[in-house]
């Protein structure tokens, strides 16, 4: 690992996910933030007329203006890794050209999260499967993908406690925040006065993603976890924060109090020291209403990963059911943060960006 910044671009820096890219990538240690990616109907537009977060655009960034770049023109300006937060769809094809020219890529997009050489990474959860990687032929770059934001939650919140219950069955609610859509959002008077208990594709999504995620790797292919994963999906009115209703069907007996200390005692990249890793990832709440998205959706320390954890509250044990709720930011741990996260990883590990190529 060198201590030169790595030159990155965001690309769809003018959406939802790509604002809380540029929030998080501002003043990073290790990714200097040089291009902001996005449609020709934002070329030359400034960052702060597109801004859509709560806080102010980052220190300095407010004047920073849109560029319309494809994958050789950021290959000629240097760029060495993109975070994508293109659509689904359009992201595909040049996340592929980015790749074939080079260029790392940490994504948001599903296109490219069942491929089989790619990593669909939770590094608290599968950082093993990064090996995936390893037979890219020589000068192919890096890409990564993060899972479905509800997917990410319902990893994260069942990870510490899944060798314990050994579960048959998983069944998950979905009450996702609007922010999940993207810009420019539900129209209001959807959403308003009312849920809508239906987001194309996404139990799909969360159905395959967690079998992958939780799937055992072995010559140099994933054998998706075999437990049942039963999803339903509903959008409300909450701005952010994906809140989960989760009911497991065990085949094991743990005690409470063992179940209660797996969650308490999880923190598997404690010691990586990575910026945006929040220590612990999981947080217990007890109180009889929580989480909510309202007071929890902010969950993660340090400063710089906020909103990276995952708060589980609720919790009933009744074997072979195991019931709870769980909360995480759908654009933060979900998206942009997680993202970061995964880059972080890679150069903490020392895995070249570029196939063949220094590390980085
Ligand atoms: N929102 C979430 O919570 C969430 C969580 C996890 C993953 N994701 C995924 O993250 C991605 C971004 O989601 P989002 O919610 O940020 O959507 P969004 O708000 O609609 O943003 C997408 C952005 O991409 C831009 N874009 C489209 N084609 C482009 C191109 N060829 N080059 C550069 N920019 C382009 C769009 O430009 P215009 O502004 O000009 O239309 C828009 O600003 C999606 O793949 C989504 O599935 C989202």
């Amino acid at each position: 690992m060198s201590d030169e910044r790595i030159p990155v671009a965001v690309l769809g820096a003018a959406g939802y996910i790509g604002q809380e890219f540029v929030r998080r990538l501002a003043d990073h240690p290790r990714f200097d933030l040089r291009i902001l990616g996005g449609t020709a109907r934002r070329k030359g537009a400034r960052l702060e007329d597109l801004w859509h977060l709560d806080d102010p655009p980052p220190e300095g960034r407010a004047n920073q203006t849109l560029e319309t770049l494809g994958p050789s023109a950021l290959q000629r300006r240097g760029i060495r890794a993109v975070f994508s937060a293109l659509p689904s769809g359009i992201a595909g094809p040049i996340e592929s050209e980015l790749a074939r020219r080079g260029i790392a890529v940490f994504s948001n997009a599903a296109d490219h999260r069942m491929d089989p050489e790619v990593p669909l990474l939770i590094p608290e959860v599968n950082g093993d499967h990064l090996r995936l990687a390893d037979r890219r032929p020589a000068g192919r770059g890096l890409l990564v993908t993060n899972a479905n934001c509800s997917t990410t939650g319902l990893v994260l919140a069942l990870a510490p406690v899944r060798e314990l219950l050994a579960p048959k069955t998983v069944q998950v609610t979905t009450y996702q925040a609007l922010s999940g859509a993207g810009l420019p959002g539900v129209s209001a008077m959807t959403i308003t006065d009312n849920v809508v208990p239906y987001i194309p594709e996404e139990e799909e999504k969360i159905e395959r993603e967690t079998a992958r995620i939780f799937g055992r790797l072995g010559d140099g292919r994933i054998a998706a976890w075999p437990g049942r994963i039963l999803a339903q999906c509903a959008r409300v009115g909450t701005r952010d924060g994906h809140l989960l209703a989760v009911t497991v069907e065990a085949t094991r007996r743990p005690t409470r109090a063992e179940l209660e200390r797996a969650w308490t005692d999880f923190d598997p990249l404690g010691r990586e020291g990575l910026p945006t890793a929040p220590s612990p990832p999981v947080l217990l709440r007890r109180e009889p209403d929580r989480p909510q998205p309202l007071r929890d959706r902010w969950a993660g320390a340090p400063p710089r990963a906020r909103g990276m954890a995952a708060v589980v509250g609720r919790i009933r044990w009744e074997a072979p059911y195991l019931r709870f709720f769980t909360l995480t930011h759908n654009a933060v741990r979900g998206g942009a943060g997680g993202s970061v996260l995964n880059a972080e990883l890679v150069d903490r590990r020392g895995i070249a960006l570029t196939a063949g190529g220094a590390d980085g």
